[in-house]
């Protein structure tokens, strides 16, 4: 069950979503519209979290104080749902509910869905960019000014790389086309289309809370393991989820005769490997340096969830 904790953590960070999320201004409402609507709708805030988490693991400070962390968070929210809108679309899963909502085209046309989840992608680097800019321009001592400015585009980077063509972006195009087919394939484009940027949030958290070269393996190693189980678990409940539970339809992958974890191996066994792939993940945090608990309490939530 997804603990209180993260539920508390998701009501927090709508205050740092609609203080940080940049806006077109008055002269073009429906941009802003369409954006906020789809990111204010709720959600897990599952990245964000494992950001925070990633975060402080690895450094002596608060998330919410950090110079980088509150924005680089924010703009990993606005990447997951500018995919959201753009995966429910009806040229890819034509889905009409999400997070309990209508999804964005039905609301406001595909036109403005594209758009809105372009400006979602955009909005995010320019909120990245914006932040280390201010902290190369604070005023702190030279040397830790330029290893957080440093620390900041080394996660950008990996960010960019996790969301793009060698991860999500990569990770849809072989689901859309259906060219995974066997188990093993299934599970490397589970690892792009979902894992990498789980893997952006933890790892990128890591990455600028200072966590060295070998801790940054380790952390991205236990966040694709916590991708392909969370991608799993989505699968089973897209069989035996809740409707009201879950946000989204219930049979979307049977209706478009989607090949997944439980069309290939049966419901049971996906549950045992999602159980697999999270004490693997929990066993991967122990190898590292880092302060994991809370990543480790979360990564139990995963398990069996049912939203
Ligand atoms: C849904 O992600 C897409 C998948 C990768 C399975 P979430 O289940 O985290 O969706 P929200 O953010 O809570 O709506
Ligand atoms: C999509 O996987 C993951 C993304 C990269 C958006 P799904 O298509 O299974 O996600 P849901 O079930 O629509 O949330
Ligand atoms: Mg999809
Ligand atoms: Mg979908
Ligand atoms: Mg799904």
């Amino acid at each position: 069950m997804i603990s209180e904790n993260i539920k508390e953590f998701a009501s927090f960070f709508d205050s740092v979503i609609e203080r940080l999320a940049p806006s077109a201004g008055e002269k073009i409402p429906v941009i802003d519209k369409a954006m906020r609507y789809s990111l204010l709708a709720g959600g897990k805030r599952l990245r964000p979290y494992l950001m925070a988490t990633g975060f402080e693991a690895f450094s002596n400070t608060g998330w919410e104080d950090d110079a980088l962390v509150p924005s680089f968070a924010t703009a990993i929210e606005m990447i997951h749902t500018y995919s959201l809108i753009h995966d429910d679309l009806p040229a890819l899963d034509d889905d009409d509910l999400r997070r309990g909502k209508e999804t964005s085209h039905i609301v406001f046309g595909e036109d403005i869905a594209i758009l809105a989840g372009d400006g979602l992608l955009n909005s995010a680097f320019e909120l990245m960019s914006i932040a280390l800019e201010y902290a190369g321009a604070s005023a702190g001592e030279r040397k830790s000014v330029e290893q957080t400015v440093l620390r900041g585009v080394k996660a950008m980077a990996y960010i960019a790389r996790s969301a793009g063509i060698s991860g999500m972006i990569g990770g849809q195009v072989i689901d859309v086309k259906g060219q995974a087919r066997d188990l093993s394939s299934l599970v490397s484009m589970y690892e792009k289309k979902t894992g990498a940027l789980l893997s952006a949030a933890l790892t990128g958290g890591a990455i600028l809370g200072g966590a060295s070269a070998a801790d940054i393996r380790r952390i991205e190693e236990a966040a694709l393991k916590t991708g392909v189980a969370f991608q799993i678990q989505d699968d089973i409940l897209d069989v035996v989820g809740d409707e009201s539970m879950i946000g989204k339809p219930v049979g979307s992958d049977e209706k478009r005769a989607q090949v997944t974890y439980v069309s290939l191996c049966g419901l049971e066994q996906a549950e045992r490997d999602v159980e697999k792939l999270l004490a693997e993940a929990k066993d991967v945090l122990k190898e590292t340096d880092g302060h994991c608990d809370r990543i480790a309490a979360l990564i139990d939530s995963l398990s069996g969830r049912s939203y």
